[in-house]
């Protein structure tokens, strides 16, 4: 089975749109998709519809999808993330704030080998930043591959004979993966990447090769940016675009 799996959309479009028509997602079988498709961007109808349309995903919602389907208060949030939260649900027509308020909590096992969350294992809203924090959601995962999103900051822990070690994933990459080493691995973001690097990133996973592939791609951003200034949303969520912060 070859699986696409991406995350943090964040409404926006134009990187949406240039990952759905990548010349590397032909023939996958399955979308795993580890949440937050709004919150920040400006276009959270439109990438709502265009998920809708994907076939054959297994996906999870995010802590912005919880908040804007109304299932959460924003009183977590900072006051960037609180005011594009307000606006999104303010242009969510009814069908797509139902379809977020569907969404799955995390984790979530895909086809018995395969764990699904958006920050933890054990928690969706818990950073995994650091080997400590892995080595917490390794604890609570029951296979031996997981993904998880959240950070936007692609990354790959190890986890063999006790002890993690981390896999910086910076350019397109494919990596083999040992049978007697478990793996968390964050895909980066598509829409809204941080790891100083503007560039929306993905993995295609083989089972059968036990092969992961990462790829970057890059995007119009300024198109999303000039969307953003238009409907009055903090410059920040323009401007961190472009230097992928
Ligand atoms: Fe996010």
């Amino acid at each position: 089975m070859k699986y696409l799996v991406f995350s943090d959309i964040h409404s926006n479009l134009e990187a949406f749109d240039k990952f759905l028509s990548h010349k590397k997602i032909k023939n996958i079988d399955s979308y795993l998709f580890l949440g937050d498709l709004v919150g920040y961007g400006p276009n959270p109808n439109d990438v709502i519809d265009r998920f809708r349309g994907l076939k054959k995903t297994y996906s999870i919602r995010g802590n912005h999808d919880k908040v804007i389907a109304d299932l959460e208060s924003a009183s977590l949030f900072n006051p960037v993330a609180s005011f594009s939260a307000e606006w999104s649900k303010v242009k969510l027509n009814s069908d797509n704030q139902d379809f977020l308020k569907n969404l799955k909590k995390g984790p979530s096992v895909v086809d018995h080998c395969i764990t699904l969350c958006h920050g933890s294992t054990f928690d969706e809203d818990y950073y995994v930043f650091s080997i400590f924090e892995a080595a917490e959601s390794f604890k609570f995962m029951e296979t031996s591959i997981g993904f998880f999103g959240h950070t936007h900051f692609p990354i790959m822990y190890l986890l063999r004979n006790d002890k993690i070690d981390t896999v910086p994933l910076t350019t397109n990459t494919r990596i083999k993966l040992d049978p007697n080493t478990r793996y968390l691995i964050n895909p980066g973001s598509i829409g809204q990447p941080r790891d100083k690097n503007p560039d929306p990133s993905f993995i295609i996973f083989d089972s059968q090769k036990k092969e992961i592939n990462f790829i970057r791609f890059s995007y119009d951003y300024k198109t999303t940016q000039e969307r953003i200034r238009e409907f009055g949303l903090p410059e920040i969520l323009a401007s961190r675009l472009e230097s992928g912060v």
